[in-house]
């Protein structure tokens, strides 16, 4: 996602397509989640170093079917003045848990360009939160559809939570999804008195 989403994805073998089932442990570690718990802030460029060891530590422990190298290459393919970029533009957002730097993602107009929760906070509810709080960043800039590129492994967790594909498989990897946002709230419309 970048997002690679945008360039972040695997991008390695095309095949690989994660849709494994869950445990009842996976389904315990989520409800154990307790959102009052869970923080968010944008991020500044003292949270570079701290956002790229998430994002390592997202994609070291990635469960699909992708070879430790894949992974590596994949992991190393961006460095922490990376994001400077989308951090000076207010784009970044941090998620932290119990005080915690869990996980983070960005967007700018109407695309999510990256989003990564740290292997050991998975499942927990952490990367779907900061996709609710992305996907209304993009609304209050105005879009109704947002768009994203997701890396292989991820587009079950995608699919999960409404995003359809809208292309075919890039040759990187990645494939082209949309997710129609609610619109805002419209004022009831008041029938006209007619005046007699
Ligand atoms: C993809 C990622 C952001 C998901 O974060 P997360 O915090 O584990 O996700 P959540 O716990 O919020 O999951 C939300 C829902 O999606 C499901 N889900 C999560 N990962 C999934 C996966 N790989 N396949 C299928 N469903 C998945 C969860 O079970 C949950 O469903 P439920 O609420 O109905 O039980 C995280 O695994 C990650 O950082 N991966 C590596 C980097 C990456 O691939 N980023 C995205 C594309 S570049």
């Amino acid at each position: 996602m970048g997002l690679l989403i945008g360039a972040a994805g695997p991008h390695v073998d095309s095949a690989v397509h994660e849709r494994r089932s869950f445990s009842a442990n996976d389904t315990i570690s989520a409800r154990m989640l307790n959102h009052t718990d869970l923080a968010f802030r944008t991020a500044l460029p003292n949270d570079l170093e701290r956002m790229h060891g998430i994002r390592r530590a997202a994609i070291l422990g990635v469960q699909a079917d992708l070879e430790p190298r894949a992974r590596e290459a994949w992991a190393n393919r961006r460095r922490p003045d990376s994001f400077v970029g989308r951090v000076v533009g207010g784009e970044v957002i941090i998620a932290s848990l119990a005080g915690e730097d869990v996980g983070w993602g960005s967007s700018g107009a109407d695309h999510i360009s990256a989003l990564y929760v740290s292997a050991a906070y998975a499942r927990r509810g952490v990367g779907r939160a900061l996709l609710t709080k992305l996907e209304a960043a993009v609304a209050q800039r105005g879009y109704e559809l947002v768009r994203l590129e997701s890396s292989v492994n991820a587009v079950s967790f995608y699919e999960r939570l409404g995003y359809v594909q809208s292309g075919s498989l890039r040759v990187d990897g990645s494939l082209p999804m949309v997710k129609r946002l609610p619109g805002p709230a419209r004022e009831p419309t008041t029938p006209t008195s007619s005046s007699g």
